[in-house]
């Protein structure tokens, strides 16, 4: 790709640390976006005093939308080109659960989007609530089906035939009353068909949710109650008509899964932006400053120097460091080689991933509890409010995303 080119040559090294941030109450509140998120970006994408290049992920527990549309707004709004896959959503990871489940009830989201984005994920069967009440109308008393909203509905489904395997609560409901009376009926019912009741409440489908986010930043002044208040007020219902505790999987901060997922994602990202890097140097004419500037590459990946024969440790986890490494190995094919060879196989994890967030429970407990090498970040643009204690204690509190990026500009500098 030639997305990178023109910084790159601008900018002629690239970071060894990294960034992920979270979306909401970080980059922006509902329709508005943060102001400083710009210029953040723009320092990261090289325009900053020591004029490195910084690879960046975002970790939104938000959802409803395809990761094409998420990049497509967040590049308006942030006025940089931001590719899909530099975003993870709550629902991303759900993925990996469609070789699972055949026939899924996907919940929330506006109109039917989540069904889309499911099976664009893969899933084979994906309803949503809107055919079960197309179904049956009686499910919801006091909800009638709009025109517009029978449109989307698949209309020849029969629910009392047709197991549901799993239900997974993809993005915020925008029904709370409908979607809770069809999802617990589906919990306590007879192997997920609609209009049973299992005698010991252990016949349902699995659930699943995107994320447990209890509140969230909106551009209201106080906090809005999120996916995860619906969690609780689920399990509330289930407790009281079951007398059980309700079992749930959870996606989404501060979950490992997530975390796991998304070192991958951004992984994949600096790679990606590292082989675009090396690519240029490759073209780059004899004569001119190409050792320099690979040499300047290769520390700043911290790579080191790496012996001759890299296939030799081909599948290890080992980062290249100089330690290991023979310090004579300077091969014949220069460092340009050796830089290729080296991402061809594995480039050294990040040497710090700052995250960025606004919400302790969720973004703070999620950048502490996993990986050492991660740095958490809270600013005060969200649901953190200055003067409480935060539930999870960040390594840094910033005023907002822009003093979060100089901060570690400067602290790595
Ligand atoms: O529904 C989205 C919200 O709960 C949190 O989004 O970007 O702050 O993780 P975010
Ligand atoms: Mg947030």
């Amino acid at each position: 790709g030639k997305r990178y080119r023109k910084k790159i040559i601008d900018h002629p090294r690239v970071a060894s640390y990294a960034f992920a941030f979270d979306i909401d109450g970080v980059i922006k509140n509902g329709p508005q976006t943060i102001p400083y998120a710009r210029e953040a970006m723009r320092m990261l994408n090289g325009d900053n005093k020591y004029r490195i290049l910084v690879p960046y992920i975002f970790v939104t527990n938000g959802g409803g939308n395809p990761e094409s549309e998420r990049a497509k707004d967040l590049s308006k709004r942030l006025d940089c080109e931001i590719n899909e896959e530099q975003i993870i959503q709550g629902h991303t990871p759900m993925k990996s659960l469609a070789s699972l489940y055949k026939n899924v009830l996907v919940v929330g989201g506006v109109g039917d989007t989540c069904r889309k984005i499911a099976e664009g994920y893969g899933f084979e069967n994906v309803y949503i609530p809107l055919d079960v009440m197309y179904w049956n109308p009686a499910v919801s008393p006091y909800y009638t089906l709009s025109e517009e909203e029978k449109k989307i509905c698949k209309k020849d489904v029969n629910f009392s035939k047709t197991k549901i395997d799993a239900i997974l609560v993809f993005a915020d409901s925008r029904n709370w009353a409908a979607d809770e009376q069809i999802i617990l009926e589906l919990l306590l019912s007879k192997g997920g068909y609609m209009g049973t009741v299992s005698k010991n409440y252990n016949q349902g489908p699995a659930l699943y949710f995107a994320h447990s986010d209890f509140i969230w930043s909106t551009d209201y002044k106080l906090s809005r109650y999120g996916m995860g208040a619906l969690q609780v007020s689920i399990a509330a219902l289930y407790k009281e008509t079951t007398g059980k505790e309700l079992k749930v999987t959870r996606f989404g901060k501060p979950q490992r899964g997530t975390f796991k997922f998304a070192k991958k994602v951004l992984s994949n990202w600096r790679r990606d932006v590292l082989e675009e890097y090396v690519e240029v140097l490759a073209e780059i004419p004899d004569g001119e400053d190409e050792d320099a500037v690979t040499k300047r590459l290769a520390k700043s990946i911290n790579m080191g120097p790496m012996k001759k024969k890299c296939s030799s440790r081909r599948g290890s986890n080992t980062s290249m460091s100089s330690t290991e490494s023979d310090e004579s190995g300077d091969s014949d094919e220069g460092l340009t080689f050796r830089v290729m060879n080296a991402i061809g196989r594995q480039i050294p994890q990040p040497s710090t991933v700052y995250f960025v967030g606004d919400t302790p429970d969720s973004d703070i407990r999620f950048a502490n509890s996993h990986d050492e090498s991660w740095y958490s970040i809270l600013v005060k643009t969200g649901v953190y409010q200055e003067g409480t204690v935060p539930k999870y204690q960040p390594k840094k509190i910033e005023d907002n995303v822009l003093e979060a990026v100089k901060f570690a500009i400067r602290r790595e500098a």
